[in-house]
């Protein structure tokens, strides 16, 4: 697996040009394309970035890429983003890292969104999905029966025996629902409940998906 990723986070590297302002999304396979990022500035490739976690940001630092800030000026040529599914609409289901909402706003502002994923992430939009929903940590018992009354089984997001809290100091659930056929409306149902901050439903943000298979990297868009 971690060949695949490796091979298509290289590949995207041909999209980014001196000059750009980058989102940098979050998550392993985006762990290598910021390492490649990096190797290409050594050899004279000027790019500055914005990144979607505090993780993404700590690895850029320890990679020396130039970071700004997301501020009222900041326009972003090119977001490179990772996903946990790419259903065959290229529609994404993400959050598996927890960084959902900052992903969300950068890739949602940036001229062009590049998502690079190996091919186990390609699914059709049939069968029991689970989705990622940032939360209020203030009365989140409450939002999670708001959620549960739309049908979805939630459980908090829990690591090593500790609650999860986001970059956000929020807190995650994890949504299962048997059926998602209509990922726009599942997205605007959960978004209207006052505790929900966002959902890791990315719905017709992504211009390019690159799939890392045994072959090599394919695209689709
Ligand atoms: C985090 C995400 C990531 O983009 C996703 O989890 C990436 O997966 P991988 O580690 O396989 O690249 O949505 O919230």
């Amino acid at each position: 697996m971690d060949d695949k990723k490796q091979l298509v986070a290289k590949e995207a590297i041909k999209y980014v040009e001196s000059g750009m302002t980058l989102g940098l999304g979050s998550g392993s396979t985006v762990e290598w394309f910021l390492k490649y990022l990096s190797d290409e500035m050594k050899l004279g490739l000027n790019i500055v970035g914005v990144p979607t976690s505090k993780k993404t940001e700590r690895l850029a630092n320890h990679y020396g890429i130039p970071l700004v800030e997301l501020a009222k000026e900041t326009t972003i040529d090119l977001a490179v983003d990772g996903a946990d599914l790419v259903f065959s609409d290229l529609n994404l289901l993400k959050g598996g890292g927890g960084s959902l909402v900052r992903e969300k706003l950068i890739d949602w502002i940036a001229e062009k969104l590049v998502i690079i994923v190996d091919d186990s992430k390609m699914v059709n939009q049939s069968g029991q999905f689970e989705v990622p929903v940032e939360v209020l940590s203030f009365g989140w018992e409450k939002t999670k029966e708001l959620i549960e009354a739309q049908g979805y089984t939630c459980q908090l997001r829990v690591i090593n025996d500790e609650t999860f809290i986001s970059d956000n100091g929020n807190f995650i659930l994890d949504c299962k629902v048997d059926k998602l056929y209509d990922l726009n409306r599942a997205h605007i149902y959960l978004k209207q409940i006052t505790g929900v901050v966002d959902t890791g439903l990315f719905v017709n943000m992504v211009d390019l998906v690159m799939i890392g298979d045994k072959h090599g990297v394919r695209e689709m868009n």
